[in-house]
């Protein structure tokens, strides 16, 4: 099985703290590119496996016209044989999106919406270069369910130097998310966050806040029936999301668009080229993964979610790795089988966890 990623790297304006691919463009460029993303996905050779989910992401999805959204996905189902119950997910910026653009999607066939909401402080979405206020999420949030969509997701960033994560959890959760992703803000280079970081024009909570808060979220959430199923992302029961899940247990995956990756689900890994101009012709780099790379990215992926990493399929034997013994015996680690998990209470330390048990 494997999941489908479609990259939209088309926004109406950029936020001050986003590196993701994704860029202001006017029309002429959006009907090229989705040209050469039908072609792409028409080229693909890979077609003989089923899939399990699809994942339109950005840039902002719903920024561009739903027809040509609903047109990929014909594309998609037409040439790969999609699971009759795939989990197809759009995401979308509230401020994007209208009743009628949502009844689109839902007739399209996708069947799950993830918000970018990031916070509902109204100082901070403008900090922020949101477009969006603290109604217009919440309304976005009333017309998808209106519409039909019982899966619905949100974005929140913790770290952000104002607002409350906790409260604007309990409003998203009163409104009917549910699943709910909160990623520490990466200072990424290249943003304008990065320079006002940098000369002190903006102050950011210091790392010791900022984890005692994700805890406090962690545990808010978790007594609210969301439960933690991977380092930043909580569902209530039969809402995890199947497309992320299979890229941290190492699934195949294939990806369509600007600076997409692909995974054969073993050693080889594809980029597309992150600019226009060598997406149109047709670049990609390729990278061989090598029986280390590969365990490394195994312990990454499998100590961020739930399901842990076995043991069985690295290529080393990690109970000689002193610090694994200490960390079992701390029950920092959990071993079930040859399965070992990172114990939920230790997400926050996660980083230096698995750089202590690497190869
Ligand atoms: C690529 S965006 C697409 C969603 C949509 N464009 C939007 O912003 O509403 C997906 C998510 O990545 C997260 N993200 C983007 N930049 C980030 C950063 N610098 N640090 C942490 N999370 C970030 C945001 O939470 C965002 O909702
Ligand atoms: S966070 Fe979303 S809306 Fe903002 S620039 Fe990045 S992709 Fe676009």
């Amino acid at each position: 099985m494997i999941g489908i990623y479609v990259h939209i790297p088309f926004c109406e304006s950029k936020c001050i703290y986003c590196a993701f691919a994704s860029f202001v463009r006017n029309a002429n460029c959006q009907a090229k590119y989705f040209e050469f993303l039908n072609k792409e996905i028409k080229n693909c050779d890979f077609f003989d496996r089923q899939v399990s989910s699809i994942y339109f992401g950005g840039g902002t999805p719903s920024y561009v016209k739903p027809e040509k959204l609903a047109e990929i996905l014909k594309t998609i189902k037409t040439h790969f044989n999609v699971l009759e119950n795939a989990e197809i997910t759009i995401e979308c910026n509230p401020c994007s999106v209208s009743t009628q653009k949502l009844s689109s999607y839902f007739d399209a066939g996708f069947n799950r919406i993830s918000f970018g909401v990031q916070s509902l402080d109204e100082s901070m979405l403008k900090f922020l270069g949101r477009r969006h206020t603290k109604a217009q999420a919440l309304d976005a949030i009333g017309y998808a369910k209106n519409t039909g969509f019982e899966n619905i997701s949100a974005d929140l960033l913790l770290g952000l130097p104002a607002g409350d994560i906790i409260s604007d959890a309990q409003t998203l959760i009163a409104a009917g998310v549910k699943h709910i992703s909160a990623y520490m803000l990466q200072i990424e280079g290249g943003t304008p966050l990065k320079n006002m970081v940098e000369s002190g024009k903006v102050k950011l909570p210091s790392d010791d806040e900022t984890v005692d808060n994700y805890q406090k979220l962690a545990d808010f959430l978790q007594k609210n029936r969301f439960l933690q199923y991977e380092i930043s992302n909580f569902a209530l029961k039969g809402f995890k999301s199947k497309h992320n899940f299979a890229y941290w247990t190492g699934q195949a995956y294939l990806g369509f668009g600007l600076g997409a990756h692909s995974f054969d689900g073993k050693y080889k890994r594809f980029a597309n080229a992150d600019n226009f101009e060598d997406y149109f012709a047709g670049k990609q780099n390729v990278e061989k993964l090598s029986p280390s790379q590969r365990d490394e990215e195994m312990i990454m992926l499998g100590l961020r979610c739930e399901s842990g990493f076995d043991t069985k399929k690295l290529h080393f034997d990690i109970s000689q790795n002193a610090n694994f013994q200490k960390y079992i015996n701390g029950e920092v680690l959990q071993k079930i089988g040859s399965t070992i998990k990172l114990n939920p209470k230790f997400y926050n330390i996660s980083n230096s966890v698995i750089i202590d048990l690497l190869p």
